[in-house]
């Protein structure tokens, strides 16, 4: 299958694009009608998924209560013994689902065999993996006590039917949870003596109509209210929360990290660089320089700030 994509602040809801190399270009700051190359993409999601980590393990302690919370009785179901990573990438939060649920099968799915070879690579046999090109093969997804998905979603055409299709793996009792936008990541003050104040804003707001021409050129796109809660309820399940989780990484910046953020702002500079003010314009590649001590490299001010939010369901 194609999958359209477009860049946006973050790797992940991003890239999107066949296991087979085809590219691709979205982020989370989409680029219009690009193609995604998510194999070319997996140190950089591997690093994004990284700042994520102690977020993810806090959410993952939260579902875990949650499951127990639904637990009905002594026919209950059981503990979690299936839990499902859906367009999982490389497979870094698999990897951390599988320590917060030790006692599972935890499963990471994607279209990229590739990026499945880097998990299993990192993880060994904790970590089992099913390439799935979706929407067509949510058929061999098979049955799941816990289904996480984190900005995959959001690159298939009909969000609701993939929605319905993860309520269909679902055993009673079972939750779906899907990560899907939260707060876009700062990098930077408002005012950072490069430019007019306010750049990270209006990179957003260039970065937000790429992502709806994303959406729009994926096949089968459908336009959606994007009310998680609703879609989920819509899908056949019952609602149990939504809750944001912060990722803080404050100044000063370690060098993984910095080149992370460039990388991500060089994502950002092929495919809005046409669309943002020569002014801005100018401050992104002022920003890109890598030996300038205004470069994100190298300036003492720069930070990553981002909030990852978690919508959950339940099966009955
Ligand atoms: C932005 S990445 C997110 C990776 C990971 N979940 C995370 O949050 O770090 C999106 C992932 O979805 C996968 N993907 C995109 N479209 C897909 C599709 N149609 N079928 C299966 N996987 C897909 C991509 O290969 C990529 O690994």
């Amino acid at each position: 299958m194609t999958s359209q994509h477009h860049q946006h602040g973050n790797a992940h809801g991003n890239a999107h694009g066949n296991g087979n190399g085809h590219r691709h270009g979205h982020g989370h700051g989409h680029v219009p009608a690009a193609d995604f190359d998510w194999d070319a993409l997996a140190a950089h999601l591997e690093h994004e998924a990284d700042l994520r980590a102690a977020a993810v393990t806090e959410a993952a302690r939260w579902l875990s209560d949650l499951y127990d919370q639904g637990l009905q009785g002594p026919e209950g179901t059981g503990g979690v013994r299936r839990v499902l990573d859906v367009g999982s990438g490389p497979g870094v939060i698999a990897g951390l689902l599988a320590e917060a649920f030790p006692a599972a099968e935890v499963v990471a799915v994607d279209q990229s065999a590739a990026l499945l070879e880097r998990a299993r690579t990192r993880s060994g046999a904790r970590l089992g993996t099913q390439q799935a090109d979706l929407p067509a093969e949510f058929d061999k997804l098979g049955e799941a006590d816990l289904v996480w998905s984190g900005n995959a979603i959001h690159h298939l055409g009909d969000q609701q039917a993939a929605l319905t299709s993860l309520a269909g793996v679902l055993r009673p009792g079972g939750l779906l949870a899907v990560a899907e936008r939260g707060l876009p990541a700062r990098y930077l003050p408002r005012d950072f003596g490069l430019g007019r104040p306010g750049f990270q804003s209006r990179l957003d707001a260039a970065h937000e109509d790429g992502f709806s021409t994303m959406r729009a050129e994926l096949p089968g796109s459908t336009e959606e209210v994007e009310d998680w809660p609703a879609m989920l309820e819509r899908a056949g399940l019952t609602p149990s929360g939504t809750r944001t989780f912060l990722v803080d990484r404050p100044a000063p910046l370690d060098r993984r990290t910095r080149e992370y953020l460039r990388t991500q702002l060089g994502r950002l500079h092929d495919q809005l660089a046409d669309s943002l003010p020569p002014e801005d314009r100018s401050t992104l590649e002022a920003l890109l320089d890598e030996e300038a001590p205004t470069g994100i490299l190298h300036r003492p001010d720069a930070f990553y700030l981002s909030a990852m939010t978690v919508h959950t369901a339940r099966k009955s």
